[in-house]
């Protein structure tokens, strides 16, 4: 297996997810967290992993991991407490963070919207197009100088879908209509600060979009045309305006009509040459794939319903697959030549906490690495341009609807006193690291008595 030099190997997190409140502006998340039952368990991100205050730390487990780069976003609502105007002491903290992690050989890859937009605005609103390029303009004007690679937009659909079609995330709004004309206003979100980091020479700039492979549940004709809607549906609507060259797909544009029944009047002139043409890679988050059958025609003439049966899968039940990241690599090579590829995000809730040994023992999490890194390896070696593996997350974390519970992170973290320790699967990577990616035998779980 052959990864190219300079392979971007590393992990990522979110400001909302770890780094705790510490003087930040009010977020949506901050107001959804307080709407009773939001939150599985009823926690919020005012704490975290305490990384405003821990990040120094932080870095340090960046390091002894060996990872290359760091994926990380900067708070929405800490640069821009209010929405309006950015705070000095946010960006000077950004600074001091990116420096550090410059001195420690670290590749920053800087997320600019993982989701914390400050409270008062909202993707329904078209003036959130304005409010997210201020705020990159701030970020970019402190930080593109040193940064190189930039993720704009976070996992649209799921913004979209969680956010505003079936309210179970910020801002908690649950309204097909509205789902639809706020993930427009997201993909414009991305045109806008794509142009404001093109204004500095050497800065890349991409979404990160959450892909899921959309196979047919049977051979038949309608199975097939329910997995060909629903690729469409979750992933078509957004790789086909960014990166395929002629707008949102038709088949999914006459979907919508007919589902909200009236035309996509939020969809202006130039909209979509505004969103296109700006990507200069694309950024994968892939954890699963949907199995699809065809179902009664509202609002989808599709359903998920598999994969089914005994098939491996991690702790939040979902399935782990490595094999479709590999096709979806390389199909995506093939349909989007001279776009490369980074993924942003790949992991697996695997709930294992210390044994009596202090240890964690996450073999199932290794064993995931593994094959995941392996089915990018060949992709690659299959011709893919696949630039870094960035694996979700550094450490444990909170997981938005789902709070505490799922734990994703190669390092864990102890709530409680917010101390961190390397799991198994974060040693087992810096080992990969170190050999280039060459898997080295899976370790042995150690026995104690
Ligand atoms: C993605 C999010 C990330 C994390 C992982 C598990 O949808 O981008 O913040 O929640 O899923």
């Amino acid at each position: 297996m052959s990864f190219p030099d300079g392979f971007l190997w590393g992990a990522g997190t979110s400001a909302y997810q770890i780094e705790g409140h510490h003087g930040r502006g009010e977020s949506v998340w901050d107001e959804f967290c307080r709407r009773p039952g939001a939150i599985e368990g009823g926690g919020d991100g005012s704490r975290a992993c305490d990384s405003y205050l821990r990040w120094r730390e932080d870095i340090e487990l960046i390091k002894e991991l060996g990872l290359r780069a760091y994926r990380f976003s900067t708070g929405w609502s800490r640069v821009m407490p209010g929405g309006d105007r950015p705070d000095p002491k946010a960006l000077d903290h950004y600074e001091r963070f990116v420096d550090a992690l410059l001195e420690a050989g670290v590749e920053p890859v800087l997320t600019l919207n993982h989701w914390d937009m400050p409270a008062g605005l909202t993707w329904a609103e078209r003036s959130s197009v304005n409010a997210f390029r201020t705020y990159a303009e701030a970020v970019a004007g402190r930080l593109a100088d040193r940064v190189t690679w930039w993720i704009t937009q976070n996992e649209p659909w799921i913004i979209a879908l969680l956010g505003y079609q079936l309210g179970l995330h910020a801002p908690g709004v649950a309204d097909l209509g509205t789902a639809v004309k706020a993930g427009h206003h997201v993909l414009l979100g991305h045109g806008a600060a794509a142009d404001v980091l093109h204004a500095h020479p050497g800065t890349k700039a991409g979404a990160a979009l959450s892909l899921f492979p959309c196979d047919p549940a049977t051979d038949s004709e309608e199975d097939r045309a329910a997995a060909i809607g629903s690729d469409g549906y979750v992933n078509r609507w957004y790789l086909d305006p960014l990166l395929g060259g002629s707008g949102y797909p038709a088949d999914m544009r006459e979907h919508w009509e007919r589902a909200l029944g009236h035309g996509l009047d939020f969809v202006h002139d130039g909209d979509e040459a505004a969103i296109g043409g700006r990507s200069d890679f694309l950024g994968i988050n892939y954890y699963t794939r949907r199995v699809m059958a065809a179902a009664p025609p509202a609002p989808f003439p599709w359903k998920v319903v598999g994969p089914s049966g005994d098939v491996a899968r991690t702790d939040e039940g979902w399935e782990i697959n490595p094999g479709a990241l590999r096709d979806l690599l390389i199909g995506l090579s093939r349909r989007f030549p001279g776009t490369p590829l980074m993924i942003t995000e790949n992991g697996g809730v695997f709930g294992d906490g210390p044994t009596h040994d202090g240890q964690i023992h996450d073999n199932r999490r290794v064993a995931y690495l593994r094959d995941h890194v392996e089915a990018v390896g060949a992709a690659i070696d299959a011709g893919a341009d696949v630039r870094g593996y960035l694996h979700w997350s550094l450490m444990d974390n909170f997981e938005w609807a789902l709070g505490y519970r799922p734990r994703f992170g190669l390092v864990h973290v102890d709530y409680a006193s917010g101390a961190r320790t390397v799991k198994d699967s974060g040693r087992y990577y810096a080992r990969l690291i170190a050999g280039g990616g060459t898997a080295p035998a899976l370790p042995r779980i150690e026995a104690f008595g």
